[in-house]
């Protein structure tokens, strides 16, 4: 998400740590931030926007010094601001913070009642604040370690303290975080594209790992029992722009590859397993008018589309307030009949489409109550919904949507699961619910290493023009889905059906050369679906089915399969294999499949 760079060595931190940003800028920011340690005291300047705004406003003779940090933010908790953007200051100590921390508003009341005071909105201080705190009674290194003993959540953090002028601590935990080692030097950034200009060898830590650098020298230690640790360095042969992608060919294969986490981050301290219950922070000011609403309809364009569409199925069976999705386009044109039980939510991975934002003006005209699941933090949608849950997938770079669409359905799980306790849902239900999808993120991980299986299916099928994306219940959106995301980057025709429909049309284009891809998991229509199949194959149409794992009730062309979950999670699943297979069809064809030919990242006209 946010972008970390450190330096401790003989030369001038601050040229090695603006050159870093620059080479973090790809990522997608709001604002950035410097700290450099001149041997007395630590300087700190800020910036909202370009890191070229933060390097006009630096006087290049206060800061100088062999220590400092840098930092580029893609907002989390707080709108981009100058209080916001990093390095936070708390007494002598100075950090910068990637992640996300779970419990830092329990701690900040602590820290608020021992007269800690803080002047941004960011869960980051806090964690500046409890070091503060700890290092009243210990030295810095010990007061960081037991610090982070008492913070839950996802960090890579960088350290610095007023009184050790060569000591640059940094850790490590669910966020990435590399360390160069260079001639007496080291770099440390959140990745490697900030470091390999300068150095090729590099440490990478592992979760609940430490590292002290000094200009010399490093030691790593574990968090927990402070115990020593040998690592190997590493050598990287990358290249520029391999080390943006971490190594792989992609923008869209690295996000695909990123799933496992953003999910993780999206329900990261949001799940509250004991009373199987949902806490969205972002919900509280509304939640008792959720309590009346009585009809949900749900707002978006394009991929966030479709995960309105499985937020339908979701919200109707668990939650039992009857739902519709709409397309944006159409829904600010059309005279809906909203009234103050309406909620619309609205999902916008960018929050700035157009069609979006004027849908969602419409509906709060009409006096709807209006709730965004945005991805950027204080985006248009964001500023003008009445609440929202944020994403937390961290920036996309590639121009098809694909992790920030599996964080929508994680979070529109989560929302349903919220509603579904305010009425009838049983805490037995909401408890499994949310342990199965606490399991993703490892399941994800499992169909990943199927990489290599679904690419060869994807050469089998590359020279088709046509194809049919079937799917039935839940998994209908994802096959829309997955016909847009062929579309989109393999350039070729496909369309995306309810399985049930082939008989009554469609079934007529079927021979030999369209393929259908077929969603059929083990669930509660998948003997339905076998019919749609068998159809298929009688008019000699080939059938590549993604199914669930020991299912030997189909006999098809080709078979990807995905691990057993609950039905309503089942399109987080199989999202996966049809990401990779769009992916690599597209690449098979030599595409520029970061940048599909028309389309744009972010469609902020109508
Ligand atoms: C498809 C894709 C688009 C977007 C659509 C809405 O891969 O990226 O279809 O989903 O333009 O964008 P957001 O979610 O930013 O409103």
């Amino acid at each position: 998400m946010c972008g970390i760079v450190g330096y401790i060595g003989k030369n001038n931190a601050r040229i090695t740590l603006i050159e870093g940003l620059k080479r973090l800028e790809y990522r997608g920011y709001d604002s950035s931030g410097i700290s450099i340690h001149n041997g007395n005291e630590i300087k700190t300047i800020k910036s909202v926007g370009k890191v070229s705004n933060l390097e006009e406003k630096i006087n290049p003779d206060e800061f100088r010094g062999n220590l400092g940090l840098a930092h580029t933010r893609w907002a989390t908790h707080g709108k981009p601001s100058i209080e916001n953007a990093h390095p936070h200051n708390a007494g002598d100590i100075t950090l910068v913070h990637n992640g996300i921390i779970e419990n830092y508003q329990e701690i900040k009341k602590y820290l608020i009642k021992k007269g800690h005071e803080f002047i941004s909105d960011t869960d980051s201080e806090v964690v500046a604040h409890l070091i503060q705190e700890e290092n009243k009674t210990k030295e810095f290194e010990e007061a960081v370690r037991d610090a982070l003993k008492k913070i839950k959540g996802a960090y890579a953090l960088a350290i610095i303290h007023k009184n050790y002028p060569e000591k640059l601590i940094v850790v490590k935990n669910s966020s990435p975080l590399v360390i160069g080692i260079g001639e007496d030097e080291f770099i440390i950034a959140s990745d490697a594209s900030a470091i390999i200009s300068y150095t090729n060898r590099v440490l990478y830590l592992d979760d609940n790992e430490l590292a002290i650098l000094s200009p010399t020298n490093y030691t790593v230690k574990t968090i927990s029992s402070n115990k020593s640790l040998y690592k190997e360095e590493q050598e990287l042969d990358w290249s520029d722009e391999q080390a943006k992608k971490e190594g792989f060919d992609h923008f869209m294969l690295k996000e695909i590859h990123d799933q496992p986490h953003s999910i993780q981050d999206a329900i990261r301290g949001r799940i509250d397993m004991d009373n199987g219950m949902v806490l969205l922070g972002g919900l509280i000011p509304i939640e008792e008018r959720l309590r009346s609403i009585n009809r949900i309809i749900i707002v978006s364009c394009g991929t966030s589309y479709y995960a309105g569409l499985v937020g339908e199925y979701m919200i109707e069976e668990y939650a039992g307030i009857p739902t519709e999705v709409e397309y944006a386009s159409e829904f600010r044109y059309r005279k809906p009949l909203l009234d103050k039980n309406t909620a619309v939510v609205v999902i916008s991975q960018s929050g700035e489409t157009a069609d979006t934002l004027a849908a969602l003006k419409e509906a709060k005209n009409k006096g709807a109550l209006t709730i965004g699941i945005v991805n950027v933090v204080g985006s248009s949608i964001a500023r003008q919904t009445d609440a929202g849950i944020y994403n937390h997938a961290g920036p996309e770079i590639s121009v098809a949507s694909t992790k920030a669409f599996t964080s929508q359905l994680s979070i529109l799980t989560l929302l349903t699961v919220y509603l579904g306790r305010q009425r009838d849902m049983s805490m037995v239900m909401g408890k499994r619910i949310l342990s199965e999808l606490q399991k993703l993120p490892s399941l994800i991980e499992k169909i990943l290493k199927e990489e290599g299986s679904i690419q060869k299916i994807a050469k089998k099928y590359a020279d088709f023009e046509n194809f049919f994306y079937l799917g039935r219940k839940y998994n209908f959106p994802i096959a829309c889905e997955g016909a847009l995301k062929i579309k989109e980057i393999a350039y070729t025709h496909a369309e995306g059906y309810p399985a049930g429909e082939m008989k009554h049309g469609p079934i007529a284009l079927i021979d030999k050369n369209f393929p259908s891809i077929v969603l059929a998991p083990k669930d509660s229509v998948f003997e339905k679906t076998l019919s749609a199949i068998e159809e298929i194959k009688a008019r000699e149409g080939k059938v590549v089915a993604i199914t669930t794992e020991k299912n030997k009730d189909l006999s098809v062309e080709d078979t990807i399969f995905v691990p057993k979950t609950l039905e309503i999670l089942t399109p987080i699943l199989m999202t996966i294999p049809l990401q990779l297979l769009a992916y690599f069809v597209g690449t098979e064809r030599g595409h520029d499949v970061d940048k599909p030919k028309n389309l744009a990242k972010s469609v902020t006209v109508e």
